[in-house]
Formats: structure tokens, sequence, C-alpha cells
């Protein structure tokens, strides 16, 4: 693997790759085993949004495989004055071993990638955010032993984290259910992608038409980063689209719920509902970092 862009790049033998040494590395770390997989390489964090789990779990985890993680606030840096991504890849490429960046555009992330010689992996844009859900499929394999088969329904915005449940659930076998007003459909790439899959995907207005059997809810925050101004509206147009008890009524007994966090309480999920599933939860934030740590070996291991 070269980098991870996007997970339409990846096969379903890619994901299982990762998922599969995520568990081993995962297992390591709790029994006290080191893996100095990447000692002496040193990877460059590029934040243009904020972050509290992707920046700790990739430094946190780059360090553990013996690596050097290198944060660079976009701001801090030439590229908040407007330096060129494709001068900044090409500058960074004879510095470091490899690049983590979260921006806005998809289309950045893949000028990144296309100018440099080392590998980018996408921290999250505004169309996906291909590390958390790597994490989630960890974690959904985790507590119901297999991917395939099970009905996964993501309840709210057709934001960075639908178009990518859409992606990665359809790529690991399962049924993908999404409920969202008109307006706030998923990408239409990913659309596209999933048409390739009859069956298999529906989209919903009715959040309990797409909850029915599930085996696991997702949902996320009606308000992405950068979309602060339209938070009112959204507010409105959601205010339907809530994951409660209600919702959890019509789920397969024993329903998982994720949510890629930070949640906020009583707008997209009771606290009732997240307390009752904060064991599945927060593993899926501690999987953040297994899973990187594996993308990152995958990536990086043989570079340099
Ligand atoms: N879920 C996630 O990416 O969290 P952060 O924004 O805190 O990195
Ligand atoms: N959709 C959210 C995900 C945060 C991890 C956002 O982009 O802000």
């Amino acid at each position: 693997m070269q980098d991870l862009l996007k997970l339409a790049d990846l096969t379903t033998e890619n994901i299982l790759e990762i998922l599969n040494l995520a568990d081993q590395l995962k297992y390591e770390q709790r029994h006290g085993i080191e893996h100095p997989l990447l000692k002496g390489k040193t990877l460059g964090l590029i934040f243009e949004k904020p972050s509290t789990r992707t920046r700790v779990s990739f430094e946190a985890g780059f360090a553990q495989l013996g690596g050097h993680p290198l944060y660079m606030p976009g701001s801090g840096s030439q590229m908040g004055r407007g330096e060129p991504i494709r001068d900044t890849a090409r500058v960074l490429s004879r510095y470091l071993d490899g690049i983590m960046i979260r921006t806005f555009s998809q289309e950045a992330v893949q000028e990144l990638a296309d100018y440099a010689d080392i590998p980018v992996i996408n921290g999250l844009t505004d169309y996906t955010h291909p590390c958390q859900v790597l994490a989630d499929l960890m974690t959904i394999r985790e507590f119901k032993g297999k991917l395939e088969g099970l009905k996964l329904c993501y309840i709210g915005d057709g934001n960075n984290m639908m178009n990518a449940l859409i992606v990665g659930g359809l790529l690991t076998g399962m049924t993908v259910t999404v409920a969202c007003p008109e307006g706030y459909d998923p990408h239409p790439d990913v659309q596209k992608f999933a048409a390739d899959y009859p069956g298999k995907f529906e989209i919903h207005r009715v959040p309990i038409d797409a909850a029915k059997d599930a085996d696991v809810v997702y949902t996320d925050v009606w308000s992405s980063m950068g979309m602060e101004e339209e938070a009112e509206k959204r507010q409105k147009a959601f205010a339907g689209y809530q994951v409660n008890a209600e919702l959890m009524a019509v789920t397969k007994a024993g329903c998982m719920v994720q949510h890629c966090l930070p949640a906020h309480r009583e707008e997209e999920i009771t606290e009732e509902v997240l307390e009752a599933h904060a064991d599945e939860i927060f593993e899926e934030a501690e999987n953040r970092m297994h899973v990187q740590k594996a993308i990152m070996v995958l990536c990086m291991k043989d570079e340099k």
C-alpha cells in the first residue's frame, strides 16, 4: 500500500490485511510486547482542522513503532500563508518518511500524494475519514466476530463519515442503510460506488425504516468542522434524526452503537444511548491507534 487517501482505493483484501495487523499490534501492545517496526522514521502530521483523537493516536502510535512524529499545524506553516501544496509535498518528501494530513478538500490530499515521494495518509477531509472507518470496522469485528452479512445503519448527515462508512461497509460484505433528510445525501461518487452492490445499499428518509433489524447503528455530528455557520439550519433539518431509545427499539437484539466522536449529547445521540454503549464507543476510539499503526506499517515499512 503506497498511500491511504480514500477507502475506495482499497480492496477487501487490503482492508482485512490492515484489520488483521491492527489486531496483532493491539494484542502485542496490551501484553507489553514491543514492536519498533518503523524505528528511526519520521512522520509529519499536518492539521488544518482541530483534533483530539487523530493527533494523539497518530503521535502515540508512531512513537510505539519507534518513529518520531512531528506536529505541523497548518496555520503555523507557510501552507497557512498560501505556499502551494505541490511545493510543500516536494519539500517535505526530502525530510520525512511519511505525511498524515487533515484538511478540507480531498483534492488537496490527492495533490499532496501526487507530488510527494513518500506515503500520504488521509486523517480526514470533508469527503472522507478512512482511518476512522477502518477503526470502526476493527471494532465491529471485535464485538460481533465478523463483518460479512451484518447490517450497518447510519443516521444523520451525508458527510465524510457517511461517505466512508458506505464504502467500507460494502467492501467488507455488510448491508448498509442510511437515513438522512433530503439535501443531505452521501456524495454522488459514493452513490455511484454503491450502485455496484445491488440490494446492499439503501437511502431512507425515515430513521426507523433504516434502523430496522440493524446490527450496528452509527451516527455523527449534524454540523461538521467548517460548517459552524450552518449549525442553526442543520439543527432544524436533522431534528428527527436522533439516535435514541425509540430508534434502538427497532434494531436487532444486541445491536451495537458507534460514534466517531466528539458527540453532541441530546442532538444526534441521547446521553442514555451513548452511555449504554460507552464500552463499544470508547473501544472504537482506542482502535484508532491500533489501526493507524497498522496503516503506517503497511505504507511506510519499505520506504527509504
Ligand atoms: N474521530 C476523530 O477523528 O476525532 P478527532 O477530531 O478528535 O481527531
Ligand atoms: N464529521 C465530523 C467528523 C469528526 C471526526 C467532522 O468532519 O467534523
